[in-house]
């Protein structure tokens, strides 16, 4: 098992292994925060690994409950994280309770919000069992609901007491979530660490095929950036910004499509439409480009062009909407090159003149 250190406040650690959920590092962590657990979990994790481990809780003298919901994007609002209160609420549990939240992002999000307000705070342990969380949501402290007006617009900045990242429910997890992780796995390597980028282009096989040193290493490794990122710039004011990298134009693709594409997929177009603007601008050799290109093309995510029924005006427009405007306008993470972002006379993001933005988008409209 490896074990990483995320230095805010509170400090917790990121335990990666196999099996983890059965530990007794959980059991004692429980045991420790409160007199008793409450599992919040996906449905579908619920059915897999919810019920075994309420038991195995059980089994260790916790007082323990679970509560399952619907983990998709489209139920991850405020009414979603009332219905879970009250839940919590009908079990008669006061600030004395830790939660406990499993499954993916979404059930990261909105179990580490629920966790942030309950009774003004309590302590939260998340269990991801999607390669995305494992990689991005659970760390860092980002919690929240979507709204009609976007994507995480509603919520906190709230530090697990632990992450627990147990690569057996990789085994479980369908094929385009697997996809989803990877995307964000590239892109740590992308904007940090030409060494990780190589690594997961030499193993491609291994990490498809869930080998479990290959997959502990990347994942290790991935976490490890993410950590450095939050520890440096915890909300985000700064140089975690830099991990919205390709989500510019992904979000804005995310939404046109009204949430068909996955996100995965749409930040993978994102992460090819920015490195071309960046190429445009100077900034980016083409040999770079081609590796990202080709990266994305061997664990084959994003093979092919945008479907051509996506309105370039209509990406624009929900460009206007994004979280990294100022006066209304968008904001890009550029790169310099594999392994480093560009940093301009304004910071991480960088404005981009509107004739390079359209060539972004024609590019990944034409020949991605
Ligand atoms: N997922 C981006 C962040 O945590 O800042």
């Amino acid at each position: 098992m490896e074990k990483i250190t995320v230095k805010l406040a509170p400090s917790y650690p990121i335990y990666i292994g196999k099996d983890l959920l059965s530990s007794n590092y959980l059991i004692d962590l429980c045991r420790e925060k409160a007199s008793q657990t409450v599992i919040i979990a996906d449905q579908n994790v619920s059915d897999l690994y919810g019920r075994s481990l309420l038991a195995h809780l059980k089994q260790n003298r916790i007082k323990a409950h679970l509560l399952s919901f619907k983990g998709s994007e489209k139920n991850k609002t405020r009414k979603t994280k009332e219905q879970l209160e009250d839940a919590i609420f009908e079990l008669g549990c006061g600030r004395d309770t830790c939660i406990v939240a499993l499954g993916g992002g979404v059930t990261t999000d909105i179990a580490g919000f629920v966790a942030s307000t309950y009774c003004r705070g309590v302590p939260v342990i998340y269990l991801p069992t999607s390669l995305l969380a494992m990689v991005d949501a659970s760390i860092g402290g980002k919690t929240g609901v979507d709204t009609p007006y976007g994507k995480n617009l509603i919520g906190t900045f709230y530090q697990p007491q632990a992450v627990f990242i147990d690569i057996a429910t990789l085994q479980t997890l369908p094929d385009k979530e697997f996809k989803n992780g990877l995307v964000e796995l590239i892109k740590h390597a992308i904007i940090c660490d030409k060494k990780l980028f190589s690594f997961l282009s030499a193993n491609v096989a291994k990490i498809r095929g869930l080998d479990p040193s290959s997959l502990i290493k990347a994942i290790l490794i991935s976490c490890e950036i993410k950590k450095s990122i939050v520890e440096r710039d915890e909300k985000d004011f700064g140089v975690r910004q830099i991990l919205n990298f390709g989500h510019t134009i992904g979000h804005a693709l995310e939404c046109v499509s009204n949430y068909r594409l996955s996100h995965g997929k749409a930040v993978a177009f994102g992460i090819i439409a920015e490195s071309y603007m960046a190429l445009k601008l100077g900034i980016l050799p083409q040999d770079d480009l081609i590796k990202i290109k080709g990266i994305f093309e061997n664990y084959h995510i994003n093979v092919g062009k945008l479907d051509k029924s996506y309105d370039k005006k209509a990406i624009k427009k929900a460009l206007l909407l994004d979280k990294k405007n100022i006066n209304q306008t968008p904001r890009f993470i550029l790169i310099k090159d594999v392994g480093s972002v560009y940093v301009g006379a304004a910071g991480y993001t960088s404005v981009v003149p509107n004739r390079i933005i359209d060539r972004g988008i024609n590019f990944i409209e034409t020949s991605a």
